[in-house]
């Protein structure tokens, strides 16, 4: 067994809270398979985060000791599981929800003050991230204010690694979606005809889902619209803000939007890890990592790895696309991503359409979101409106 101290990095030390794209890149130089105790392993490297990704026998999914449907399964158990999830998220689906999603956007840049600046991620990213939360599901106008506190309160947690606050924060999420199972089981046939009251009709292997799974089901989709939509939103306005020439390309044709938001994700992730734990001895890179141990998969520094993509800021969508690993790969592919194109773009379009001009705010200076979040927790911008 490999000798794992002292420990290669401190993923809380504040030098790498601050600014994590630039301390992952350094560590993708300096170690780029590391040690820590707060997250045992982490890979840094495009090629074995991809190895992880494919070799689902040796990197297991099943690394949180909570039930966590279906992120952290592996199959058989996360096949029907899979399906199930994947309905919800087919492009019959996603286009239904467009016109609704459009409205939710345009309405809250007809709110936004002119020509003044604004702080992006409390006039724009939560909000957005919510209110489409909240309207995919069917959920009330009443459960946004909660779930944008809540959103919070759990990356807050993670990071201090308290169990307990984790445990407390999941109760408190449980509690709120309870509530809207509760009332649609009420309503019987009068329930309303959404995402929520269908995942009560779903059935695993001839029974029902439980409560459970179903609110699991749901914090999975939650965190994955609160946490990493909401940070799109910072991180793309934040790039269009600090790159005029691009900002400019996309007011005058909209046709490489798509790519566009893809290539700025890959370099700037709004999704900083996921995990696995393995499941025997395995060597990566010149390091013995032996069976149970935890591994992160950074998002965050894969995509930017000089092996695959050369000088990971610049700019190069046709080039990138094929290995950008921004949905992930493999089994566990993000079923979501049909709907985070739908609303990324929607939220870009809405944003040109509506904007004559937007740049860094002169007398602020944004503050960057600490692990586990990405993106900004504070992002003041100039925006010009016609
Ligand atoms: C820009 C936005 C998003 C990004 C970058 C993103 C990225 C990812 C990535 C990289 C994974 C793979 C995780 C792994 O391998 O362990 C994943 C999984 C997942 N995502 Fe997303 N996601 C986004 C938005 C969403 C949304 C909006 C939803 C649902 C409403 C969602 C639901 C899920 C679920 C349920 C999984 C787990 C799938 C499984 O384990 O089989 N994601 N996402």
């Amino acid at each position: 067994m490999e000798d794992k101290s002292p420990a290669d990095w401190d993923p809380r030390a504040q030098e790498v809270l601050d600014d994590q794209i630039k301390a992952y890149d350094g560590m993708r130089k300096r170690c780029p398979v590391a040690y820590s105790d707060y997250l045992q392993w982490s890979l840094f490297r495009h090629e074995d985060v991809m190895r992880a990704l494919t070799d689902h026998d040796t990197f297991s999914n099943a690394a949180s000791r909570h039930l966590s449907v279906p992120n952290a399964m592996d199959p058989p158990e996360h096949t029907p599981y899979r399906h199930i999830v994947e309905k919800y998220f087919t492009a019959e689906h996603v286009r239904e929800f467009e016109p609704m999603c459009r409205a939710n956007t345009a309405s809250l840049f007809d709110d936004l003050p002119q020509d003044s600046d604004v702080e992006v991620m409390n006039a724009l990213g939560q909000p957005f991230a919510v209110r489409n939360q909240c309207a995919f599901m069917g959920w009330p106008d009443s459960l946004r204010e909660p779930l944008r506190r809540w959103i919070g309160k759990n990356h807050q947690a993670t990071r201090a690694g308290d169990r307990h606050a984790m445990a407390k924060i999941a109760l408190e999420f449980d509690g709120y979606i309870s509530e809207q199972l509760i009332a649609r089981r009420e309503a019987g046939e009068a329930a309303p005809a959404d995402a929520t009251t269908r995942l009560l009709q779903e059935k695993i292997e001839g029974r029902w889902l439980s409560d459970e799974e179903i609110v699991s089901i749901i914090r999975n989709w939650t965190v994955g619209e609160l946490g990493t939509i909401a940070a799109s939103v910072g991180i793309l306005t934040h790039y269009l803000a600090k790159h005029s020439e691009l900002q400019e390309a996309l007011r005058q044709g909209r046709e490489n939007l798509p790519d566009a938001i893809d290539e700025i994700l890959r370099i700037h992730a709004p999704l900083i890890s996921n995990r696995r734990v393995t499941t025997q001895p395995v060597t990566i890179g010149d390091r013995e990592v032996p069976a149970g141990e935890r591994i992160s998969l950074i998002w965050a520094s894969a995509n930017r790895d000089e092996d695959v993509f050369g000088d990971p800021d610049e700019f190069q969508p046709q080039r990138n696309r094929d290995n950008n690993l921004l949905y992930g790969a493999g089994l566990h592919v993000c079923p979501g991503e049909p709907l985070a194109r739908l609303e990324l773009e929607v939220f870009m379009e809405t944003l040109l359409a509506k904007t004559r001009h937007i740049e860094m705010a002169p007398d602020a200076t944004p503050e960057r979101a600490q692990f586990p979040a990405s993106g900004f927790a504070s992002l003041p911008v100039m925006i010009q409106r016609d």
